[in-house]
């Protein structure tokens, strides 16, 4: 039986009762705190940024996954070190020299990630794999919560979960976006390490059991 870990996305909170929601989480049997930063250049939305990461680390009593999708993240890696991040995800696809930006965010103390598009193929972090903490394969197109789940992520946690054992790496597989029920087993039966949800746990009338029941199905 395998510890599939739970992380809630705070991006679906509601923002007018933030530190309710957090207290929710910090009771809940979720794992992580799952916080996205969009910029409005790398993703066509702009979330929230330092202050209110800031006054978020200041409730929340579980791990803290900062999700970056920004251009350029190397600017910053330090701040959110300071913000209290613990595992800093940058993108692929914004990182001109991601294995610098990985050495970089692992200085700072943090857990290093690197998050993959749904066009991106897995094939590409075979040379890195060994110096990243944590992929974070896209099930969305990210910006947005709320989208379905692409059925092609099955396909993709398969061949990740291949390059990390032949490798010999330690790397977690986290999931980001349209995390049902539906999904949640399947996803950690492929190998998946963390789930990450949005609108299925804060749009469900019962935030603390929906989590309870995606910790049990994933086992
Ligand atoms: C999408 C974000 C996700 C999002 C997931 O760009 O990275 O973390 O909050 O939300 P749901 O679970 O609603 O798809
Ligand atoms: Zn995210």
């Amino acid at each position: 039986m395998k510890n599939t870990l739970i992380a809630p996305s705070v991006l679906a909170a509601d923002f007018a009762n933030l530190q309710r929601d957090i207290e929710m989480i910090n009771k809940s049997e979720a794992d992580w705190f799952h916080i996205d930063i969009m910029d409005g250049v790398f993703v066509p939305n702009i979330s929230f940024g330092m202050p209110v990461l800031g006054a978020i680390t200041k409730h929340a009593k579980k791990t803290i996954d900062v999700h970056l999708m920004i251009v350029d993240p190397d600017r910053y890696i330090s701040t959110f070190k300071k913000l209290g991040a613990d595992i800093l995800t940058v993108h692929y696809e914004a990182c001109t020299h991601l294995h610098r930006s990985l050495q970089a965010i692992k200085a700072e103390g943090m857990k290093a990630g690197v998050a993959i598009n749904p066009h991106t193929n897995v094939s590409l972090l075979e040379d890195t794999i060994n110096d990243i903490d944590l992929v974070c394969i896209m099930s969305v197109n990210p910006g947005f919560g709320g989208q379905s789940f692409i059925e092609n992520t099955y396909k993709k946690v398969k061949q990740l979960k291949e390059i990390i054992t032949r490798n010999g790496a330690n790397t977690l597989i986290e999931i980001d976006g349209g995390v049902t029920n539906q999904n949640a087993k399947q996803l950690a039966d492929a190998g998946a390490d963390v789930l990450v949800a949005g609108s299925y746990v804060f749009g469900a009338n019962d935030p603390i059991a929906t989590i309870a029941n995606l910790k049990e199905i994933s086992k």
